[in-house]
This record gives C-alpha cells, structure tokens and sequence, in this order.
C-alpha cells in the first residue's frame, strides 16, 4: 500500500520535476563559445609585447606591443638591469602610436627602438601609458664581436595555434632558454587577417617575445591580394613587427632585411613575390659581408620533400647565388613536412631529386637545407625524397648553435626527442665539412 502511494506521488511530481528543470536550464546549459571577441579585445594594458631588431643588435632594442585605442601616448622605460628592482632608476621614452583596425576590433600598436645601449647588457624595461604598465622584462644586448650564440628556428606554425603550437614552443623554449631569439621561416598564422589567430600565435610565446627578439620571414599566407590584385603582406605585419628597413626593393620592406648577430648575418627573403628584384639585393648583402656564417631563411624551399611541389623557377633563379656565396645554411617552411639535405649514397647513374640535381648537397659548395613544420598540418613526402633526413608528422623544432668555427645543428619532435643532428665545419678555404650526428634511425621509409 505504502509502495503504491509513493509510486502515486512520484507521477504526480514528474511534470513539476521537468519544469524545475526546464527552469534550470540556463545553469546546465552546454558551455557556449567564448566570442574571440572578447578573447582577443586590446585593453588599456599593454599585450602582444615582442622584441625586434630593426638596427644593430649589440646597440639597439626594438619593441612593438598593443593597447586598446584610449592610450594615445605610449612609452618605454629602461635601465640597465639589476638585483634590486626597487632601485631602478629607469629612462622613459616615448613610442611611435599607429592605428589599427583588424577584423575584430580596433586596437592600438605603439613601437620605438631603443638606441645606444651597451654590448652583451642585460637591460629591464617595461611599456605603458605612464600609469598602466606591463611588468619589467629582461633582454640582453649582442656583443659586438662574434662569439657564440644559439637560435631556434620554427617552420610554419600556422593553424590551431594555441591548441597545437603552444605546446612546440614552450618545450623549444625550455630546451633552449638563453636562445638569442626565434627564427620563424613563414606562414606564422593561417588567415592573415583574422586578429584571433595573430592573438593566439602573440599568446603561445607570452613573455618570451618580449624577452627573446623575433626574427620572421613572410608566407604565403602572411599574404593577401588587394582590390587591384596586387600582393601585400599582412596589413599586420608591420604594425606588430619593427624589422630593419635596408633599401629592400620596393614593396618589400620589412618582409626582405638581413640581421647581423655575433658573427652571423641572419638574411630573410620573401620568397611569395618579385624573386627577381631581390636577387641584385641579396648579392650586394652577401659581397658585402663581414661575417663568418650566413644563415638564409625565406619560406617555400627551393628543393621540396612535398609531393608535386617542387619549385624550378625559384631553384634557378635564387641558387646560383647562394652557391657563390656559399651560404651555409638555409631554413625554410610551407612543405608541412621534415627535410634536411646531406650527402646522399645514391647508386651510379641514378638521380634522386629534383631534375637537373645529382644530389641536393653539393659538398663543393657545402650549402644545407632544411624544411621544417612546428604545427600540426602534414604533408605527405614526394616520391623522390632527396634528403638525408626526413620526417612526415612530426612536429619539429631546431635550436641551431653558432661557435667561431662550428655550427651545431639540432631538430628535436614536439615532445623533446632528438630527431635529426648535424654540425658544420668551417674549413680554411674550402666549403665546410659537414659532419652527420644522426640519432638512431627512427625515420618512415620512403616508397
Ligand atoms: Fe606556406
């Protein structure tokens, strides 16, 4: 009898009980989206802080960082760093303020180089508007002589970049944290107009891009054309990145500049237009340069791993001179896949990639490319892989360590593993030796 009651009961209840929860429906709602709106707004508090070189590395610091529109003055403040904060006695200057409208909002962007710092320094500066501050970070000037240094180099980053690159970053960083800055060869973001995508790609790094500079080739998809169908870089680019102005032809500012740094000269080239027109650019760079290594770095390669990509007009046209000038290393991206080229044990009569080329390493001119990926869109290889190491989905990064007379090259997976080594040599009128450090064989073979 008692059962049958409460059975009774719990049929009257059920229609209250389903309204309740109709009533409580906004709380256990499934979770919306956070409008990127919202995630990527500019605030009066500076964000998206990153270090650039636009002049001498040992004597000057670049530094771009975003506001939202209310802060019309902006300003550094600067000191040589020490062990009592309180104790600064920072300079201020002011910084150069540019408007900006990107498709989510409209934000600030302040910029200014600091001048006349002292060599291998480590400074503390800060950025804001005199009352609202980011915190003190630390960068260290060059020396003024070669001495050595390491550099991580990063290949296309480009989608799901807070889900996937982040993660590359961050163990890059931790392999290499007194790295004297990043290389990034090419397409950093996906859309070059979605600000949520720049957001995430300024956000992976944090406090390292305004501790470590930022070295960036263009892609192409840091590329957009225009109503009249002419190519341009990002209309981000420039606001965001302070890179050297040095006669670069015309259209090409910012995206086509060369960096000295200890003893190297850092060169980018934009590889998504007038290839031509940098080529006179590029010999004069090379002719005139004072330092013992030269390190390239552009975005599509001139010897592809990606099937049906190879790229001949680019091969012809930029390679003689690099093999004049017998460049010794060249990082690039957009193939979505691991290549690295060395000597080749390719039987007699054969020729492995691509047409016209014995060997992709040529040990009379002793040049190394690599094509890197550090996000997470793979590639399958061509059939005609050409490389001494090659790697399809894999996530990658290199830290690239530069003495007087050796170069120590590494690639390690998303995960901290050891993936590829190799070390050049610079020999006293010959073309570097190039020493294989391969780690045990791990690579996928190659149909
Ligand atoms: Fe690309």
């Amino acid at each position: 009898m008692k059962k049958i009651i409460s059975t009774a009961i719990l049929f009257a209840l059920l229609p209250l009980m389903a309204q309740a929860q109709q009533t409580l429906a906004p709380d256990h709602a499934a979770p919306q989206a956070y409008p990127a709106e919202l995630i990527h707004a500019p605030t009066p508090l500076p964000d998206r802080v990153v270090l650039t070189w636009s002049g001498d590395t040992a004597t000057t610091q670049s530094v771009t960082w975003r506001t939202d529109t209310s802060v019309t003055s902006a300003f550094a403040e600067i000191a040589v760093a020490n062990a009592n904060g309180r104790a600064l006695a920072p300079q201020r200057f002011p910084a150069e303020t540019t408007t900006f409208n990107s498709d989510l909002n409209q934000a600030n962007y302040h910029t200014l180089t600091f001048v006349d710092l002292q060599p291998d320094t480590l400074y503390a500066y800060r950025v804001g508007d005199g009352v609202n501050w980011s915190e003190y970070y630390h960068f260290r000037t060059a020396s003024d002589r070669a001495a050595p240094f390491s550099f991580i180099y990063f290949g296309d980053a480009q989608n799901e970049i807070k889900t996937h690159w982040s993660r590359v970053f961050r163990e890059a960083f931790s392999t290499a944290p007194r790295a004297a800055f990043t290389l990034h060869a090419g397409d950093l973001i996906n859309e070059d107009a979605f600000d949520a995508e720049w957001g995430e790609w300024h956000d992976a790094p944090a406090w390292v891009n305004g501790t470590i500079a930022v070295i960036a080739a263009a892609g192409n998809h840091e590329y957009y054309q225009n109503e009249t169908g002419r190519e341009n870089v990002s209309d981000h680019w420039r606001p965001q990145f302070a890179f050297p102005l040095q006669d670069a032809p015309q259209g090409l500012e910012e995206t086509v500049y060369y960096i000295d740094y200890q003893g190297a000269r850092i060169i980018v080239l934009d590889s998504n237009k007038e290839q031509q027109a940098q080529v006179a650019w590029l010999r004069q760079v090379l002719s005139d340069n004072p330092n013992r290594w030269t390190i390239l770095t552009f975005h599509h390669p001139i010897f592809s791993p990606a099937r049906d990509r190879d790229n001949p007009e680019l091969r012809e046209l930029w390679k003689p001179v690099f093999d004049e000038f017998k460049v010794d290393l060249v990082l690039t991206g957009h193939d979505h896949t691991y290549a690295r080229t060395g000597q080749m044990d390719i039987p007699v009569g054969t020729r492995n990639f691509p047409a016209g080329y014995q060997q992709a390493y040529d040990p009379a001119i002793g040049t190394v490319y690599v094509v890197s990926v550090s996000g997470p869109k793979m590639y399958e290889f061509g059939k005609d892989v050409f490389a001494k190491r090659v790697a399809e989905d894999t996530q990658l990064f290199q830290v690239i360590e530069v003495y007087d007379s050796e170069l120590k090259f590494r690639a390690y997976t998303a995960t901290g593993e050891l993936y590829d080594a190799f070390t050049l040599e610079k020999q006293a009128g010959q073309p570097n030796r190039l020493r294989e450090m391969l780690p045990p064989e791990t690579r996928k073979t190659v149909e």
